[in-house]
């Protein structure tokens, strides 16, 4: 394969895309409520500990494995031994069923986007997003039409998604990150700016903030930390795995890492600062206490911010249509490193062109795609969304933290990285890598199935939640056959 079609132009390209890839939606919509949940400003504690132990170590191990195998999450795998490639393929497909959804979230924030030019959501943005919006029906038993509009926005995430990934890393990706990143952080810092210059901003943010150290002492809040630096930096999804087999391989690794890590969390404070402005002032105007005005995830996007859009005494469309291109673009960015870490497997597994493994990935997501525009679809979110993250991703850093820390060994891995970096770190890593890291990881997997057990998530029938039980279950097994398929490596094996 040529050259060109293969490696990041240059490196600020490829920061800037890991960290399109790691800013996303939940930047927006996650970090400051689960901060504000989980000890406020003590919960810095936690997330700086999760980060320094387990995040910017996971996320040096993905960048040295990739750019030393220069292969997709499956074909470095499978470079440390055939017969670990599955690992590398249950990753793959943790993405491509998240993919799925995450582009059907991005379609809402085109159609709020719209929506924003006029205010359309009225008084009641609440009953327009599950009415008029969605249209949700009852539960999951009531599948409900597929919703035509929404399917049309969909439609177009699609082509983004695809024609950005069929032009390729450099002309594609990297081309598109270093026009979306600088324009979101233009877009993020405007609406931080006017969140807290608002009246009753700094009550909010005193509350997002304000210190409980007694929640240092509850497990739930470290466990929280970890989940949500996993989820932040997209590590164990195979994406910062590809994403740095297309470096040369002499680039460095460590300080990558950190400005990676390091830019996104910032991004995630100071974002969490605006928006807690914004809800500070809804509290001030509605006269609730700031308890009843938080919200996070689509309630937040979707709810919370029309409402306090609807309250602004000036300029309600330019917030509304910033803060909705703003949601767009975190997604656009991230969703195109998920598609590249599906693409890029298939490329190297069956020897297909980018252009056909490229129509296979987003036709089939496409596909896949249409049960979220449903009436239920909301409900088949929730659910799949959960089981996905909670349990797979979690199952996947135990599995690479043990391959990579003993089998291959962190050692090997340091003593690559370390003399083509900036600056290097010492055996403190190995430890991370080897020890706190599988072990927090099988303490948080032990506490989410015991949660699990004794109630069952979001009060949904077990009938309903079998399917996604069904679904983690069919992602091993999937990656189990494509591990035993015949591979071709399109040459990428040999060179070691
Ligand atoms: N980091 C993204 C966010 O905060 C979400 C995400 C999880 C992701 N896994 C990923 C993005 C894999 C890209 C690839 O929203």
């Amino acid at each position: 394969m040529e050259q060109s079609d293969n490696q990041w132009g240059s490196r600020l390209g490829f920061i800037l895309a890991t960290i399109g890839s790691a800013v996303g939606l939940g930047n927006i919509w996650r970090f400051s409520y689960v901060a504000y949940e989980n000890g406020g400003g003590a919960f810095l504690i936690p997330y700086f500990f999760a980060l320094l132990t387990t995040g910017i170590p996971l996320l040096i191990l993905e960048f040295s494995f990739g750019q030393k195998m220069r292969g997709s999450s499956i074909l470095s795998f499978a470079k440390v031994d055939k017969k670990w490639e599955w690992v590398g393929w249950w990753s793959t497909l943790v993405t491509f069923v998240l993919i799925t959804y995450y582009s059907v979230i991005i379609s809402w924030s085109f159609k709020y986007l719209y929506y924003a030019f006029t205010q359309a959501w009225g008084s009641n943005p609440e009953s327009f997003l599950y009415g008029t919006h969605l249209g949700l029906t009852s539960g999951l038993s009531e599948i409900g039409g597929i919703n035509g509009s929404i399917l049309g926005t969909v439609v177009l995430v699609w082509i983004i998604n695809f024609v950005i990934i069929y032009n390729g890393i450099e002309a594609g990706l990297e081309k598109a990150s270093k026009i979306f990143m600088p324009v979101l952080a233009i877009l993020m810092l405007i609406i931080t700016f006017r969140g807290i210059t608002l009246p009753g901003a700094m009550e909010g943010i005193n509350k997002f903030l304000e210190p409980d150290f007694t929640a240092l002492l509850d497990p739930k809040v470290w466990l929280a930390a970890y989940g949500q630096i996993f989820f932040t930096l997209s590590i164990c999804f195979g994406v910062m795995i590809t994403y740095a087999s297309y470096l040369p391989k002499k680039s460095d690794v460590v300080n990558n890492a950190f400005i990676t890590s390091l830019a996104n969390c910032g991004f995630s404070f100071i974002v969490g600062i605006g928006v807690f402005g914004i809800l500070g002032y809804m509290s001030a105007e509605t006269g609730q206490p700031i308890q009843d005005v938080v919200a996070q995830s689509i309630g937040l996007a979707f709810v919370a911010f029309p409402k306090a859009i609807n309250m602004l005494p000036t300029f309600q469309t330019t917030l509304g249509v910033i803060f909705f291109l703003a949601l767009a673009i975190a997604g656009i960015s991230s969703s195109i490193s998920m598609v590249e870490a599906v693409v890029a497997p298939l490329m190297d597994k069956f020897g297909l062109s980018r252009k056909k493994a490229a129509v296979i990935v987003c036709g089939l997501g496409f596909l896949g795609s249409i049960i979220f525009t449903t009436g239920a679809g909301l409900y088949f979110l929730d659910v799949i969304d959960h089981y996905n993250m909670q349990f797979g991703v979690a199952i996947i850093g135990m599995l690479e933290a043990i391959i990579l820390g003993w089998y291959y060994r962190a050692e090997r891995l340091r003593n690559f990285f370390n003399p083509i970096s900036n600056f290097q770190i010492g055996n403190w890593w190995d430890i991370m890598i080897k020890y706190v890291t599988p072990l927090f990881l099988i303490v948080m997997l032990g506490q989410s199935l015991i949660t699990e057990f004794k109630q069952p998530y979001g009060g949904y029938p077990l009938s309903g939640l079998k399917i996604g039980w069904i679904v983690a279950g069919a992602l091993l097994i999937t990656s189990i056959i494509l591990n035993l398929l015949p591979s071709k490596y399109n040459g990428r094996l040999l060179d070691k």
